[in-house]
């Protein structure tokens, strides 16, 4: 099983990830991670961060001759903005962002103590780390994509792109929804034996860790409580040499918590972004007036970058369940269980 954490502040020197349990014989290709990682930096809407950093990932440790020895992968993301001790504080905690709890629970006046760790700048460090799964899970033919399934609302791509522009002039922004597909899971990753062996538990405690996600569904989703179950489950069919298939996939892929062979379908609401360039009313923590909320340097939309998150955390959670089915310690061997299962 993988163990990763990630360290970094948004304007610090870097951001880390450092990952243990990948196993040993995976070549790391050092273009792939720094195209998903510039997959991230992209989308209409994003602000001027955007424009300054060229997010390129260092492997510090845990690969030799560009394979990993199964010892733990460090990789490093400098940051070219790391003016953290220069930039002024703040004392108007901003709706919707973690600032206010921040303060109080850590004991800051200043809301960029809590904001510099806070900020989804940390998702950088997400996407290197899933760029490695992604690796993994190639290997053994599993692929990941997403899209932008809305903005705003708005399903067509010119009408988010207008309904953006609009929110950028009214110093508003937005949220939206983005959809994570992984295709040829093997069947049976994951478990109904425990609740904590569950892969939609796990993918959707992972996904909704990513800052702004507060919604998570797979298949029909919230979808399949207003239908008939005749009409909501995906009925079983047999075909010599083929097997067993479906025609449909309301499902999303997970029956009973294990995938089912059909592709996997996640779908995330994302909230808007909670940095307003016309801020709401707030409240001083000094002054404990009435005040407008800080403004920041921010995006006005940012559903496709959190898609490419999304990506990156479902990679790590069927990295995950595919060690713990397939076995751990090299690649050859786990490619040998899994073509016998
Ligand atoms: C890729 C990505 C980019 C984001 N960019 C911003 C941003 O520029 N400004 C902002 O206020 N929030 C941004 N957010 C959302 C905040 O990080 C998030 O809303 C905040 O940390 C509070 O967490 P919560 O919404 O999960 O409660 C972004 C989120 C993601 C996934």
């Amino acid at each position: 099983m993988i163990r990763w954490l990630t360290a970094g502040e948004s304007h610090g020197e870097c951001m880390l990830a450092l990952i243990e349990g990948l196993p040993a014989g995976l070549a790391v290709d050092a273009d792939f991670i720094n195209q998903e990682l510039s997959r991230r930096q992209q989308g209409y809407g994003r602000g001027a961060r955007m424009g300054i950093e060229k997010d390129t990932a260092r492997i510090l440790s845990g690969i030799k001759n560009n394979r990993t020895l199964g010892s733990p992968v460090a990789l490093l993301v400098p940051n070219r903005d790391c003016s953290i001790d220069d930039l002024p504080g703040f004392t108007a905690p901003r709706p919707g962002h973690a600032d206010l709890a921040g303060m109080h629970k850590y004991d800051f006046e200043d809301g960029r103590c809590v904001l510099e760790r806070a900020s989804a700048r940390e998702t950088v460090a997400r996407v290197a780390a899933g760029a490695l799964c992604k690796l993994f899970l190639r290997e053994l033919g599993i692929t990941l994509r997403s899209r932008t399934v809305s903005v705003g609302g708005c399903t067509n791509r010119a009408a988010q792109r207008k309904r953006i522009d609009r929110a950028r002039k009214k110093g508003d922004t937005l949220g939206g929804i983005f959809e994570v597909i992984a295709e040829h899971l093997p069947v049976g990753l994951g478990s109904y034996v425990q609740y904590d062996r569950r892969l939609d538990a796990r993918l959707a405690a992972a996904l909704v860790s990513i800052p702004a996600v507060k919604g998570v569904e797979f298949g029909l989703g919230f979808a399949a409580a207003d239908r008939y179950g005749s009409q909501a489950h995906d009925r079983i069919y047999y075909q010599e040499g083929r097997g067993y298939y479906r025609r449909t996939n309301n499902a999303g892929g997970l029956e009973g918590g294990m995938t089912n062979g059909q592709p996997l379908v996640c779908r995330c609401a994302m909230k808007p972004i909670a940095t307003l360039q016309k801020p709401l009313p707030t409240v001083d923590v000094k002054s404990k007036k009435t005040v407008p909320a800080s403004v920041q340097r921010s995006d006005i939309a940012a559903v496709e970058a959190a898609a490419v998150v999304g990506e990156a955390m479902a990679a790590t959670v069927l990295t995950d369940a595919c060690l713990e089915r397939f076995g751990q310690d090299n690649l050859k061997m786990i490619k040998k269980t899994f073509r016998q299962a």
